[in-house]
């Protein structure tokens, strides 16, 4: 079996299971990351690199020479093991870097509760799915009860955790380390992860609760993300990214955000139930569908915060394949309710949507709504008022400006109004673009370092001379995102600050 396939597998497993699933971060604040720029790329030699006022903590993790470098007043930069920061004066004419200002654009901490920025895995180092995983409830794509949360290793990080929200995990890694409760607390108020974990102002904090807990129970594990603050917080996210419904009736599933096409079954149980059968019924039931193709028939099963199991049935159409799934299964639950009881469930509710080209029973031509009739009917009656509203009003505005009124439409006419056609570029930007000498925007506070001091002194003929990471002869960068109570607060971040080899341009 492939990897994939024995990842899906188990990903498969784990859902229908308890749930206890790797959330690993995706977004950071390294340097090195591409989409951290607003070139798309990493910056090079011949750029000028402009960190903005808003900058977080930024992670360098490899050696780098740059030659002019804007700081924001409050920044860091953090420097890896072994990592030096160098600086040269010398245009690097041989490379395909063009120049002009390279711009740090990730300036606003991205939410905790942001489905796009959890990557779900089986294993600690699986790689993220790049095809989308078994589907997922909204809510349990961000991190659950039971879940491991890990922010990598050799990152630096930008989060904001919100307000009033309770966050409940099994574990929480930072950099390879493990965190409890009070830790993790006692490490939100240090310098370092009150500006790697934001929280919003002037309301009670959010808190992160690291419980330890895995499940163990057959019956399933709530993520106990369906309910409350962590509910509206995840969908005040993610409904701007709902699609329109492809069916008619779209149900909104409980722990989502965006309505689906399909069925939503629930289901109560009593003592012997084991939530592995179900799922492995409904999975039977999906294969064994010869009518249509069932390879596009997925299923959502958990269990809800309230204590019921919620099956959703969803398909990539209109959902009339994921409904003829839910309706036998609900029909096989049901006479095993009156029969055997295998399954242990001891009521089923099924709803489904319906789909867009069969007229609606509600609406066939009763007293329930309105009829098509009726309906198409108000719809004209509309139209038409809006054409007389529009009518009217060109005949005022006729009058009201007489012959100029027409004038707005001749390009180049006498009085003066010309339009051209074609020069539609807008503002230009002086900063982009431009490879020659940069219009210094920025004025005092653009920092040149000027490394003549440092060539004299060193008495070789090299331009490059960089930065050694303080941290790597004191104490080392893993001290930097250790336990917060040890770290030494007279340790200095950004070597950048040192007066030593540094000049402000203004003075220059
Ligand atoms: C930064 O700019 C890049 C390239 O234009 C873009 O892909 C990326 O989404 C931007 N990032 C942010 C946080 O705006
Ligand atoms: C950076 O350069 C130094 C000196 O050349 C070297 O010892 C070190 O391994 C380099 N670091 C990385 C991360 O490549
Ligand atoms: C069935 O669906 C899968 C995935 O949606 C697709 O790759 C395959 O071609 C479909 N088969 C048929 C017979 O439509």
């Amino acid at each position: 079996m492939t990897a994939r396939g024995v990842f899906v597998v188990n990903l498969l497993f784990l859902i229908g299971g308890c749930n206890a699933v790797y959330k690993r971060w995706i977004p950071n604040t390294d340097f090195n990351n591409p989409s951290n720029w607003d070139l798309g790329r990493v910056p090079c030699k011949n750029n000028r690199i402009v960190f903005p006022e808003s900058a977080p903590l930024v992670y360098m993790q490899s050696n780098t020479t740059l030659m002019n470098i804007v700081l924001p007043s409050n920044g860091e930069i953090v420097l890896g093991d072994y990592v030096t920061l160098g600086f040269s004066d010398k245009i690097d004419t041989s490379a395909t870097c063009r120049g002009g200002d390279a711009n740090f654009n990730r300036t606003s901490a991205v939410q905790w509760v942001d489905t796009n920025n959890w990557c779900v895995t089986a294993h600690p180092d699986d790689p993220c799915p790049s095809t989308p995983a078994p589907p997922m409830l909204d809510t349990e794509k961000v991190p659950c009860k039971y879940d491991d949360v890990t922010f990598p290793k050799g990152s630096a990080f930008y989060v904001n955790l919100a307000s009033k929200l309770l966050l409940n995990m099994k574990s929480l890694t930072l950099n390879g380390q493990g965190f409890s409760t009070n830790t993790f607390s006692a490490y939100l108020t240090s310098n370092m992860g009150k500006k790697q974990f934001v929280q919003n102002q002037g309301s009670s904090p959010t808190r992160i609760n690291i419980n330890g807990d895995s499940c163990y129970d057959v019956t399933g594990c709530a993520c106990g993300n369906d309910q409350g603050n962590v509910l509206a917080a995840v969908c005040a996210v993610q409904s701007s990214r709902c699609t329109s419904p492809m069916c008619r009736s779209a149900l909104t599933p409980t722990g989502h955000c965006c309505p689906i096409c399909g069925a939503v079954i629930e289901l109560d149980y009593g003592a012997g139930f084991r939530l592995e059968r179900i799922k492995n019924m409904i999975s039977e039931d999906i294969a064994s569908k010869k009518d249509f193709n069932s390879s596009s028939v997925q299923m959502m099963l958990s269990k809800l915060s309230s204590g019921k199991i919620q099956v959703v049935l969803l398909d990539d159409h209109d959902g009339m394949m994921a409904v003829d799934v839910g309706r036998t299964v609900t029909r096989k639950i049901e006479s095993d309710i009156k029969g055997s009881r295998i399954y242990a469930v001891t009521t089923v509710k099924m709803q489904v949507s319906e789909s867009m080209n069969t007229p609606s029973p509600q609406t066939g031509g009763n007293d329930v709504g309105l009829s098509s009739g009726t309906l198409a009917g108000i719809i004209i009656a509309i139209t038409v008022c809006i054409l007389l509203i529009a009518v009217v009003g060109f005949i005022l505005m006729r009058r009201k400006l007489g012959d100029d009124f027409y004038k707005f439409r001749r390009f180049g006419s006498k009085k003066g109004f010309t339009m051209e056609m074609g020069a539609t570029s807008g503002f230009e930007n002086p900063i982009y673009g431009t490879t020659g000498p940069i219009t210094d925007m920025y004025g005092p506070k653009e920092i040149k370092l000027n490394l003549n001091i440092t060539k004299e002194q060193n008495g070789n003929e090299s331009s490059l001379r960089g930065f050694d990471n303080p941290m790597y002869e004191s104490k080392g960068a893993k001290d930097f995102f250790s336990d917060p109570t040890k770290t030494d607060p007279s340790v200095r971040f950004n070597p950048i600050y040192s007066t030593e080899g540094i000049e402000d341009d203004s003075k220059m």
